[in-house]
């Protein structure tokens, strides 16, 4: 359940800012959306039905941050997501997928989420029993004798007390004080190389069904699929191995049982409808240009998918192996460049279901030296992290940024505008070089500065020749 610590669309602007540079109007729009569905479930129940989620249609070219802003979005909402690309919807035959796999895929997100939450919420629990049964392997309870066997369990009177503490007891306490001594020697990692007998579970066997595709849709498929496998017994098996391998194999095993499947499939199924975000890329790919109206094959491909897109952000129940999916509360976050159709190309009812439209910025070059510099996970500091781990220290002047956002500015208007993912070809075509010297020639405690000499140096002659940068940057 949202809890009222949910942020504010101003805080989720704040949050995007940490890692998305400028498209201002995008975060905004994105953050009330985000920010209207937990509104929704606040409000009167009657009103929560009619309620229908801002999908958003985000314009800009590519790489300017389209798909960032709404992965981000969704880690931020803590909600399920999937991003998929209408384009491929188009493919006809055997690749090429029915539409509501895409809800499919969102159902199989929200509830591998879920299920690996519950079992680390366990995981105290179950690594208890993990070492109860490395403790059995190791030194095997004795049986209590039944009662009334004889033994010392009938004498109960205290003065036999006495006597049974001073001799060494019956096999039985002996057998419980060895356990503990080794259950302590469990703990203190005493033990982590002795071989023990343990049974693995190996999973149950994947059954193979064969069909020609477009017999069964998918979700009776892989739903047969389970149940076939379900049914074939567990088979488990006795392997030797050391008690720290042990611990690894049955943790997740063990974590598993404890975890109630029923329960989390119902809440996952819950979380998928109330907060799950669905991007589908490429819009643009499946509209139809206006000049293509006399029908041929591909416009009526492209036309086809958008019909069966509409349903699906309409609001309608998709069978999930899960259970059934209503999609009517789902954000859907449509993207595309639009360079040859326009979002008026796409049939009207679709275009009605995308009331939101946001025009992403163009980037330039500030906005790529900072890029460069200020998210969290900047390239740069991407690079200083991986030579951290080999005691180099990598410092970046200024003034080299500036100017490798320039280079990336000038090769993405002279060969082909790639955005910011231009950035990444260049950063690495620089320091090619350096991160194939560490550590044989610049070994551990060096200090390497990228100045702009450097970057020109590495760079320029590159850019220069167009033929060379279409290839290489
Ligand atoms: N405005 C931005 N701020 C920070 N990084 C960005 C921005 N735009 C793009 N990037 C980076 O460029 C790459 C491609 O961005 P992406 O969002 O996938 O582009 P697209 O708009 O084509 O979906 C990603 O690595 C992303 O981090
Ligand atoms: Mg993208």
């Amino acid at each position: 359940m949202l809890d009222t610590s949910f942020l504010t669309p101003a805080q989720i602007v704040a949050e995007l800012d940490k890692y998305i540079i400028g498209q201002h109007e995008a975060k905004r729009h994105v953050a009330i959306a985000l920010r209207n569905r937990w509104r929704r479930l606040h409000a009167p129940a009657d009103m929560q039905k009619e309620i229908v989620p801002n999908n958003i249609l985000m314009i800009g070219a590519t790489g300017v941050g389209k798909t960032e802003i709404a992965r981000r979005l969704a880690i931020l909402a803590d909600a399920p997501f999937v991003k998929v690309e209408a384009s491929k919807f188009t493919e006809v035959g055997y690749v090429g997928r029915d539409v509501e796999s895409m809800v499919r895929d969102l159902a199989e997100q929200a509830v591998s989420r879920l299920r690996q939450r519950r079992q680390e919420a366990v995981k105290a629990q179950a690594a208890q029993a993990v070492e109860d049964i490395i403790l059995d392997a190791l030194i095997p309870p004795l049986k209590a004798p039944a009662s009334g066997s004889g033994g010392s369990l009938g004498f109960g009177s205290s003065g036999e007390s006495i006597a049974a503490d001073a001799v060494p007891g019956s096999d039985q306490e002996l057998n419980e004080r060895t356990r503990e001594r080794f259950r302590q020697k469990i703990r203190n990692g005493e033990l982590e190389d002795r071989r023990i007998e343990i049974n693995v579970a190996q999973g149950s066997p994947s059954v193979g069904i064969m069909g020609a595709p477009g017999m069964m849709d998918e979700a009776t498929m892989s739903g047969l699929q389970d149940m076939l496998g379900n049914m074939l017994p567990k088979k488990s098996r006795k392997r030797k191995v050391s008690v720290a391998e042990a611990r690894k194999l049955l943790l997740d095993e063990e974590a598993a049982k404890l975890v109630d499947m029923d329960e989390v499939k119902e809440e996952a199924i819950r979380q998928a409808e109330n907060s799950g975000i669905i991007f589908i890329d490429e819009i643009d790919k499946v509209a139809t240009s206006g000049s293509g109206k006399s029908g041929g094959g591909p416009d009526v491909s492209r036309q086809g998918v958008q019909r069966d897109l509409l349903p699906i952000v309409e609001g309608s129940a998709v069978n999930t192996k899960y259970g059934i999916v209503n999609t009517d509360h789902i954000l859907f976050i449509a993207a595309g460049a639009f360079h040859v159709s326009k979002p008026s190309d796409l049939i009207p009812e679709l275009q009605g279901r995308f009331p939101i439209r946001v025009e992403l910025q163009s980037l330039t070059k500030d906005d790529f030296y900072r890029i460069l510099k200020d998210p969290k996970n900047a390239l740069t500091k991407q690079y200083q992290a991986l030579l951290t781990a080999e005691d180099v220290h990598l410092e970046f002047e200024d003034e080299a940024l500036l100017k490798l956002a320039e280079i990336a500015f000038e090769v993405n208007s002279e060969v082909e505008n790639i955005g910011a993912r231009r950035l990444h070809t260049v950063m690495s075509r620089l320091l090619n070089e350096l991160l194939f010297d560490v550590p044989d020639k610049l070994g551990a405690g060096t200090q390497l500065t990228i100045t702009p000499q450097l970057v020109e140096e590495r760079l320029r002659d590159m850019v220069k020749n167009r033929d060379m940068s279409q290839y290489i940057l």
